[in-house]
């Protein structure tokens, strides 16, 4: 597999920390190209450095997706550095708990520029490019286990992850009718090890409390580079749904089954 990707380029969003970095890391190791991006420099540059002693061709690009004019940018560097994308992660995204009826008015903003529009951006600036390269590529969204269950207490997280899902499957659709080279996937993972809970914007003594158990949890889950082998696994095989996680599935059906039983749906930890 890593002839295949040798010497292509990859696109990362929030490549700084947890998934992305782990993304970052597996695809040095196959010889990728890399644009590395993330809304923290600090971090950033120091993987972009670390990498690039290892001897991988990369560049920094500091970004923050919800931002289309940046999204923009960081296109125009990676055609400006490497002529090209092949791969697109866009990865980036943020926590926010809390009853929906209490989070504020900017809370759910971040959450919707972020988490939502970050994948927007990204397919609104790569997509073109992509289609007009006439040669294979494709786009990884990062959604989540709430991307297919929806769960009590992180309602703009389940809001924006569905709705990447939904966004991912239309994307399918129409690049599957223009039969293009460019396809894409949507990553849909429980628990992985990262920084993820740092961005979570706690409000009352009942959310501190949910929040660190989600703490615990995220601490304790999948290795980053683990769900990165899957990921590439995934992306070989140009295959849409990637569900790093067997356990998920049972909720999955569950939801669904009610659905169509039309029966109130049952949250069940
Ligand atoms: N960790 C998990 O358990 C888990 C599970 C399912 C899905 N996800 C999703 O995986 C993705 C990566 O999250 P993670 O868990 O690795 O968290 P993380 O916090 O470790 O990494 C996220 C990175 O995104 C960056 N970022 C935040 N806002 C940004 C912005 N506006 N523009 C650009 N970069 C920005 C952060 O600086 C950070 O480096 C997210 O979309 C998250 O929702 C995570």
């Amino acid at each position: 597999m890593g002839s295949e990707q040798q010497g292509r380029v990859a696109v990362i969003t929030g490549a700084a920390s947890g998934i992305g970095r782990g993304l970052a890391e597996y695809a040095a190791g196959l010889g990728m190209r890399l644009v590395l991006s993330d809304v923290d420099g600090q971090r950033l540059q120091a993987l972009c450095a670390q990498l690039q002693a290892q001897g991988v061709e990369a560049v920094a690009c500091v970004t923050d997706v919800g931002d289309p004019a940046q999204v923009e940018r960081l296109r125009d560097v990676a055609v400006e550095r490497f002529a090209g994308v092949d791969l697109l992660f866009n990865n980036a995204g943020v926590m926010q708990t809390g009853y929906c009826w209490e989070i504020t008015e900017s809370q759910w903003q971040r959450m919707l520029d972020i988490n939502l529009r970050g994948v927007i951006n990204g397919i609104r600036s790569f997509v073109p490019l992509m289609l007009e390269q006439g040669r294979p590529a494709h786009v990884i969204n990062t959604a989540s286990l709430a991307g297919l269950v929806s769960s009590p207490m992180m309602a703009p997280y389940n809001v924006t992850k569905q709705a990447v899902v939904a966004l991912s499957e239309s994307l399918h659709y129409e690049l599957s009718q223009l039969q293009a080279q460019v396809s894409v996937s949507v990553l849909c993972p429980g628990p992985v090890a990262s920084q993820i809970m740092a961005s979570n914007q706690v409000a009352g003594a009942a959310d501190a409390q949910l929040s660190e158990m989600l703490d615990a949890s995220i601490r304790q889950g999948m290795c980053p580079l683990e769900l990165a082998a899957l990921v590439f696994a995934a992306v070989q095989e140009k295959r849409f749904w990637i569900l790093p996680h067997d356990f998920i599935k049972p909720a999955v059906e569950r939801r669904l089954q009610s659905i169509l039983e039309e029966s109130n749906p049952v949250f069940q930890y």
